[in-house]
């Protein structure tokens, strides 16, 4: 067995060297979180796009998200934006996978209460991150979707829609709840990272690829694969959201917007 794939490094490394390593891997996530965020900033700044709000479904134990705050960091950095008129949303159980029954999402390498991470563990990894401190608006929402997404959680967020969704949650159930609450919230250049698309080995009756055709399948709009900045991680593929009318024309009245 070769050292360093992940079957060597479960079987042979103490757990603080896994962790680790795992933080290596997802570091080309961090690079694409800042070209999402470059390539939003100019859509919307010629009126385009949304922009600036981080959705992340499976916070787990932070890996992910401590790569969007280093790329979200640095943009604000290298552009001057403040932080302050960024938001992120974090949604878990904060206990790990639940259990399913659902056939969809049965996989050996998931099992029930892996990747439990807890609120204040999240918090202070973001904290340490310095986005809290220099003034990102950071809200988690705890609970099994099932329960936790709710219509009326929805009025709120209706003011920061998500321009910028990571989908993390592994189970095709999981990521039906959330495609589906998050739909009246979508608008078209929504960009979606799915971490987990290849567990079932493309088969389109499973997992993250079955509830991602099942969305398009109801017509109010769908999710394409989207080819620039296709793959950000090992596992992972980047979509984009369009509505079926393009909400974004140009009002001829309107003066040209600022290049
Ligand atoms: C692979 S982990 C996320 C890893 C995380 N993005 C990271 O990089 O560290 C999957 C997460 O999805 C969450 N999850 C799966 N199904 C869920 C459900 N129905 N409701 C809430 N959370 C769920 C689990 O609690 C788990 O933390």
């Amino acid at each position: 067995m070769p050292p360093f794939t992940p079957y060597w490094n479960a079987r042979f490394l103490p757990v603080a060297w896994q962790k680790l390593l795992q933080a290596i891997e997802y570091r080309p996530l961090r690079s694409w979180f800042y070209f999402i965020l470059q390539y939003q900033a100019w859509a919307h700044s010629t009126g385009w796009g949304p922009f600036g709000n981080y959705y992340e479904f499976g916070t787990g134990e932070g890996l992910s998200l401590a790569q969007y705050a280093d790329a979200l960091r640095t943009f604000c950095r290298h552009t001057g934006m403040p932080p302050n008129r960024f938001r992120i949303v974090g949604f878990d159980t904060f206990q790990g996978l639940p259990p399913t029954e659902n056939y969809r999402d049965a996989h050996p390498g998931l099992p029930p209460g892996r990747f439990a991470g807890s609120t204040s563990e999240i918090m202070e990894l973001l904290r340490r991150k310095r986005v809290i401190t220099q003034g990102v608006d950071v809200r988690l929402v705890e609970g099994r979707f099932e329960k936790s997404l709710t219509p009326q959680l929805l009025e709120p967020l209706r003011a920061y829609p998500p321009s910028l969704v990571n989908i993390d949650v592994d189970y095709y159930s999981a990521t039906s709840v959330v495609l589906n609450w998050l739909r009246p919230l979508l608008s078209s250049g929504t960009i979606f990272h799915f971490d987990d698309l290849w567990l079932f080995h493309a088969n389109p009756a499973y997992g993250e690829l079955a509830a991602i055709r099942e969305f398009n399948a109801r017509g109010e709009g769908a999710l394409e694969p989207f080819p620039l900045f296709a793959s950000p991680a090992i596992a992972g593929h980047a979509f984009m959201f369009h509505r079926p009318e393009f909400e974004w024309k140009r009002d001829e009245k309107a003066p040209p917007p600022p290049v």
